[in-house]
């Protein structure tokens, strides 16, 4: 690496290290090299030089030295060593992870995102990929291609984008394995554990592997759990598959010693990770109080022993050798990485949450010198960057979610508008997947939602790519194209932030991971992207909303800012659909070309659409100037139905991990008796009686226009399975309402029937019966064999004759199957025709035909499934990897499908699913389709038909589709209510 590559690119806090060392290696440790090489003959004086140079020491009586002088020397010298790449490096010709064999690689008529300049650096031109490296950027030479031409691949990219391949900084990859089964995530051995190594658990054949790599990443970081304080080392590991296997073969530059290999005393040594936690999640070892005990129990562990090693090295080198007689070098093969901490050689990855822990970790540092280099999880750092700023050493990188925030009381004040606020106090912002907590093919839709929410595009492209490698101290190989670095590259089939941007190709080390895609022409992926998709999506503007979110210290008031019961008018609006009679209704499009329209509301309601002039006209209205005047423009946007959502505890809890916001366990007949005082055999509750308002995620759905939620009393956790097979009876709600007994607050009271059926699950929940023994338990439920007069009983009679719909949440396509031949059994003998729906259903596509034959509907709740819990795990990965999804499936055989979503943050974004869908299917996805997925498609299988109907509230976006990042929701319209609601 070049030094001014280098000065660009680190932070104030290694350049001002790098000196202070850079003077030291200078003088003493070349010296001491020479000493040691030359040891036993001249050693008196070259020690004598080193201790006047350097005036460390007064110079005192010259010692006889020992046998082991010439080690100890060495090692002495080797604590002056620096890290990070040699000033040559960049000028390598072939990459240490070149297999052999490999063809160099021309990618032609490319856009190329370098990641230079803090991103904001693109190229039309070429790539040369060569000995795993990028050779060349630009124009490449004849010379250069004359080299190479017998083995050659030639790719066109066509003017597509082209970026370094992406970095995920935080992955259990290999840890957590897919599909699951043992979880080796972290230690029990106690709060500080710093000699544990992810490398040692890291299990080769986890599926998730393809999966991320089909997403573009190339490198992640695989770091152990936030169990504990101190949690071990963690590794760079690229998701390649190596000819030997092995998970030391997959390390990028693994450390000196881990692998054999020495440290060469001429060049800098390579970085060491570890992973550090604080917070909640170390609660089975004490209170926070005691957390931060033990890491300065540790931390003063190894300061003492750093202190005993400078002090004896002192001597060494001064050749007071008699003082040493007797005393070994102190080291201690428990503490050494954390000595190896306070020498700056080791880039830390610290999960903590909450102001309390930031400033504790910052108090931390502080005390025993030594830098952080990246903060995870921390869903409150956006709200104290000072605190950030006072890091030893310069502030960390923050490493965070886009929008998957409030699972628990620690990110309860995360925020989608933190990326931009971190990067406006010029801290390094990280997206990252936490992978398998949120799916790592899909880190780049992190960075998208955090551009989407107001990260400058160079920044949001960065933080999947340079600004992680640069926190692990690697960008000198990865996360940027440029000359020297690996051969690690993804060509998109759109541009990298639009919704659904797909790999054509990636690169790993110059090797083509996608095998099935080597020719960007060739099968389905980009197929229907227009050149639009090409370019940068025009986001919306949220500042607004990011002050409030401030200012409110990351809770910010959700209510709409104003409520109008008299005539409201949006102009400028290219499209408006509604709710019909019959379905989706079509009220104006404009033709491309043509000016937008005008939409009229009256107490909520449409009284006009259409031009401008006719609807004023049409009006009648007196008031003519004034409604023109205070017409509010959706700049090309859109009117549609507001949305639905299901599947998630939307409205019947606040937060995932406290108990103390949400409804309680339900009693599960399959583990304890359900109490007499019941009355019910399976303990069968309404989730109406359950319902809590105002909840942020419901709050947040609504002004995302998610308007209507069905909830159930199931619950999936996010790595688990589901936890009750019997889980209530559903409602339907207005998410926006402020309680039950509001009006219109509650659409249906009882909706459905919900049961979850699935295999136990590795972390230990299950429903605690057998697969079989849920269906023996539903069979015999749906046959007549409870007293009706109970609520086990008279619900069960109406799903077995129809008249209710029976939800089951189930993944397996064996369990589905067994359940369409119980279905087909319980119709025989009643003469009936249940309205059965599978909600999960990863692998629907397996059984589509006959599922479309039973005429059983789907609740896709996972559209871009991993192949996590071994029921399901048989996804259709989709482009890349296949043509084809469950979705396009389920379409092409005529199953009737909705989208719905597991967690309640999932529920404001259900339109991006939708849109991603679009995105796959191309031109067999027109927008009433897409609606339908979350409207219509949905009620009509939880059995809402007629419910909603043309009376439903009306969402207006400005800026453009409901379907894309262009959009933003401004008003929510309840005809029903008469009231328009501005947000
Ligand atoms: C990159 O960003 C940093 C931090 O905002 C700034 O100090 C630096 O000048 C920028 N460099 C370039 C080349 O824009
Ligand atoms: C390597 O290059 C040669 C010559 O261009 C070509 O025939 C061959 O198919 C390439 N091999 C691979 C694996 O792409």
């Amino acid at each position: 690496m070049s030094s001014k590559v280098l000065s660009d690119s680190t932070t104030s806090y290694d350049t001002s290290r790098r000196e202070r060392r850079g003077r030291t290696l200078r003088t003493r440790p070349i010296l001491s090299t020479f000493c040691a090489v030359i040891a036993g003959v001249t050693l008196f004086a070259c020690n004598y030089y080193v201790s006047k140079t350097t005036g460390d020491i007064p110079s005192q009586r010259i010692q006889q030295p020992p046998f082991n002088a010439q080690r100890v020397l060495a090692q002495c010298a080797s604590l002056k060593a620096t890290v990070g790449p040699s000033e040559s490096f960049s000028k390598r010709n072939v990459s240490d992870r070149f297999e052999p064999g490999t063809n160099a690689t021309w990618i032609r008529n490319a856009r190329i995102w370098t990641g230079a300049e803090n991103g904001t650096e693109t190229l039309i031109g070429d790539i040369l990929l060569k000995g795993g490296i990028v050779k060349r950027i630009g124009h490449i030479s004849d010379d250069l291609l004359e080299d190479v031409r017998r083995n050659l691949t030639v790719v066109d990219a066509e003017g597509a984008w082209v970026t370094p391949g992406l970095v995920d900084l935080h992955s259990h990859l290999g840890l957590i394995s897919a599909p699951f089964m043992k979880f080796e995530v972290g230690s029990p051995h106690g709060p500080i554990v710093p000699w544990v190594r992810s490398i040692d658990g890291l299990h080769t054949h986890d599926d998730a592997f393809e999966q991320t790599v089909a997403g573009g990443v190339t490198t992640v970081q695989v770091l152990p759990g936030s169990g504990n304080a101190i949690g071990g080392q963690a590794f760079m590991v690229k998701l390649r598959k190596t000819k030997e296997r092995s998970p030391t073969s997959m390390l990028l530059e693994p450390p000196y010693g881990l692998n054999g290999s020495e440290p060469d005393s001429d060049q800098p040594l390579r970085w060491r990770h570890l992973k550090q936690a604080c917070g909640e999640n170390l609660s089975k070892w004490g209170t926070r109080m005691d957390a931060i005990w033990a890491f300065r129990q540790a931390y003063d562990t190894a300061r003492k022993i750093k202190q005993d090693q400078d002090d004896y090295c002192l001597k060494a080198e001064s050749g007071l050798w008699t003082e040493l007689k007797g005393k070994d070098y102190p080291e201690s093969f428990q503490w050494e990485v954390l000595v190896d901490v306070l020498r700056g050689r080791v880039k830390i990855a610290h999960h903590c949450y909450e102001e309390v822990d930031l400033d504790d970790i910052v108090r931390l540092s502080n005390e025993f010198k030594f830098h952080v280099a990246s903060f995870h999880h921390a869903s409150e750092a956006w709200l104290v960057p000072d605190v950030l700023k006072r890091m030893f050493g310069g502030p960390p990188a923050v490493a965070i979610f886009a929008s998957n925030h409030g699972y628990k009381r620690e990110s309860y004040r995360g925020s989608v508008f933190a990326p931009r606020v971190l990067a406006d106090n010029a801290i390094p912002v990280v997206m990252k997947s936490d992978h398998p907590v949120i799916n790592s093919r899909y880190l780049l839709h992190e960075a998208q939602q955090a551009h989407y929410y107001g990260l400058p595009p160079h920044l949001a492209l960065s933080s999947v790519t340079s600004t992680p490698a640069h926190a692990a101290g690697m960008n000198h190989r990865i996360g940027r194209l440029a000359e020297g670095v690996d051969a690690d590259v993804v060509l998109w089939d759109s541009h990298p932030l639009q919704l659904g941007a797909t790999p054509r190709q990636v690169w790993i080390d110059g090797i083509p991971q996608l095998t099935s895609t080597a020719s960007p022409s060739s099968i389905l992926v980009g197929k229907p992207k227009s050149w639009k998709m090409q370019d940068i999506p025009h986001v919306p503007k949220f500042s607004k909303e990011r002050k409030a979110a401030v200012k409110y210290e990351g809770l910010p008031p959700l209510q709409p800012k104003k409520l109008e019961r008299d005539t409201v008018v949006f102009k400028n609006v290219r499209q408006v659909w509604m709710r019909g009679e019959l379905g989706l209704r079509e009220r104006w499009t404009a033709r491309p070309g043509q000016e937008g329209g005008i939409v009229v509301l009256k107490k909520g309601a449409i009284a006009c659409v259409g031009k401008e002039d006719w609807c004023f006209d049409f009006d009648g209205a007196t008031d003519r100037e004034q409604l023109k005047k205070k017409a509010i423009d959706l700049h090309g946007g859109a009117v549609g139905p507001g949305m639905m959502t299901f599947g998630s505890p939307l409205g019947v809890e606040e937060i995932d991990g406290e108990a103390s916001t949400q409804d309680g366990a339900l009693y599960n007949p399959f583990t304890r008796n359900v109490p007499n005082a019941i009355g019910d055999p399976a303990g069968l509750v309404r989730a109406v009686d359950a319902l809590q308002f105002q909840t942020r995620y419901a709050l947040n759905a609504h002004k995302s226009g998610v308007t209507y939620a069905t909830s159930s009393l199931g619950k999936v956790k996010v790595l688990g399975g589901p936890q009750n097979i019997i889980s209530g009876l559903s409602t339907t709600f207005r998410t926006g309402s402020a309680h039950a007994l509001d009006t219109h607050a509650i659409v249906k009271e009882i909706t459905a029937i919900h049961l979850m059926f699935g295999r136990s699950d590795p972390l230990g929940g299950s429903t605690g019966a057998s697969v079989s023994t849920e269906i023996a338990t539903l069979r015999r439920l749906l046959l007549d064999a409870e007293d009706p007069k109970t609520d086990t009983g008279k619900w069960f009679q109406k799903a077995a004759e129809g008249s209710i719909p029976l939800i089951i949440h189930v993944n397996g396509a064996d369990i589905m199957a067994a359940l369409l031949r119980l279905k087909a059994e319980i119709e025989d003998k009643r003469g009936s025709q249940m309205r059965l729906v599978f909600s999960g259903a990863s692998e629907a596509h397996i059984l589509a035909k006959q599922i479309a034959g039973a005429k059983v509907g789907i609740i896709l709740t996972t559209p871009r499934p991993l192949p996590g819990p071994w029921d399901g795990h048989r996804i259709l990965s989709g482009p890349p990897l296949t043509n084809n999804t469950t979705a396009s499936t389920l379409l092409e055989h005529g199953v009737t499908f909705a989208l719905g979503c597991l967690q309640g943050y999932e529920a404001a974004h259900v339109r991006f699913e939708a849109g991603w869908i679009a995105r796959e299917l191309g031109d067999r996805a027109d927008d009433e389709f897409l609606y339908a997925l979350v409207t219509t498609n949905l009620e009509k299988l939880l059995g809402m038909e007629g419910w909603i109907g043309e009376e439903g509230d009306l969402v207006a976006y400005d800026g453009g589709s409901p379907f894309d990042f262009e959009s933003k929701v401004v008003a929510v319209a309840s005809p029903k209510k008469g009231v328009v609601e501005l947000f």
